[in-house]
């Protein structure tokens, strides 16, 4: 109890840090099994601090969702290292029937001037007390729409567009004879993986609906998974935008995920673009998107957890699906390469981001093409 005890205030001093130090906004502490007076102690500490709490308190008594829960998640953790799975699975009910001893639900009385969720049975049912704010809104918006019914998301971008070849950024258009190919391929795989109840999404644009076409099953169109606004650099090389707008290129190299185009967007901009998108594929079950570069890359860092720096140097070819498995705390990602050989069009970050470099240097890393 008193090693417990010990890491709780650690985390909250953490909780402290994050939000002083690195200007933090909303942080997650984990207070599961908490007794009353733990609670007591979160709320002291963010009353003193003059932070607001929002419990989430997930309730489950479904025998089958419990058993499906330890195997997925328990398992794997060290305490049942080299340990025979049904073992494993009565030790940890066991382990359970000692947290129900401690743990004091939040009670509909008592807690009425709480404000909290509580979740049963992973979603049939939700009881919401005392929202405060936008944010705690946004977060019940959240809990409400995530599901855990096994089900699989794809992602790829359009096939080859005649824009890449010519290694020609953003503009809308047609597939290239390579672009066909993988349209067509693409068809072909969809329908061996014989997915119940598929939907697919494109953009508005012509490359990701000529891709979906070659498919041959209805699809869906959002103007929200359109590519990145190049705004003045639309349509232009990456040896023009360095040619016409140096100091621009430099400034995107320095913080890709935070520079907007001048009259265009930031991958910032487009993950709030894309947040309805996410929103709705949180519901959903199984779904193709078809997107374009940097929009996958918003997407996939979603789903694998990526950070802001990491989200703009993602790698997502042309012509390959990630296919992506929810479970238990992640995702497991698999990327097919459907054997239609297209350009590359993935730029890594220059090691000379100076806005003084030579255009050499800012040329180093652009991809081969027309
Ligand atoms: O080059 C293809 C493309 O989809 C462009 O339309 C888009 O501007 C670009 O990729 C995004 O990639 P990056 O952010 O690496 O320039």
């Amino acid at each position: 109890m008193k090693i417990r005890k010990a890491c709780a205030l650690a985390a909250l001093k953490d909780v402290c840090c994050y939000f002083t130090q690195n200007h933090g906004q909303v942080a997650v502490f984990d207070a599961t099994n908490t007794t009353r007076e733990r609670r007591e102690v979160i709320l002291t500490f963010a009353k003193e601090n003059g932070y607001k709490v929002f419990f989430i308190e997930s309730l489950c008594d479904d025998p089958e969702i419990i058993a499906e829960n330890i195997k997925q998640v328990k398992l794997s953790s060290p305490d049942y290292v080299d340990c025979d799975k049904e073992e494993a699975v009565t030790d940890f009910l066991k382990r359970i029937d000692c947290y129900k001893l401690a743990y004091v639900p939040l009670d509909d009385d008592k807690d009425r001037n709480l404000s909290y969720i509580k979740i049963f049975n992973v979603g049939s049912r939700y009881l919401v007390n005392q929202v405060q704010d936008h944010i705690q809104s946004r977060i019940v918006y959240y809990l409400m729409n995530i599901h855990v019914t096994p089900r699989t998301i794809y992602l790829c971008r359009h096939g080859e567009s005649e824009l890449n070849i010519l290694g020609r950024i953003g503009g809308d258009s047609g597939l290239s004879p390579q672009g066909k190919k993988f349209a067509a391929a693409l068809g072909t795989y969809i329908r061996g993986q014989y997915i119940l109840d598929l939907k697919i999404w494109t953009s508005h644009m012509r490359r990701t609906i000529q891709t979906a076409e070659a498919i041959g099953v209805p699809y869906e169109q959002w103007k929200a998974l359109n590519e990145i606004d190049a705004g003045v650099c639309e349509e232009m090389m990456y040896e023009e935008i360095q040619d016409h707008f140096p100091e621009e290129f430099a400034l995107r190299d320095q913080d890709k995920y935070r520079y907007r185009y001048p009259k265009g967007e930031s991958y910032e901009d487009l993950v709030q673009r894309l947040e309805p998108v996410i929103m709705e594929l949180e519901r959903q079950e199984n779904v193709l998107v078809i997107c374009h570069q940097a929009v996958m890359r918003c997407l996939l860092a979603y789903f694998l957890d990526k950070s802001a720096d990491e989200l703009p140097y993602l790698k997502c070819p042309l012509h390959t699906v990630m296919k992506l498995t929810p479970v238990a705390y992640g995702c497991d990602v698999e990327s097919i390469f459907l054997k239609v050989e297209a350009v590359n069009t993935h730029r890594d970050r220059p090691v000379n981001v100076d806005v003084d470099r030579d255009p050499e240097d800012a040329l180093l890393t652009v991809p081969e093409h027309n």
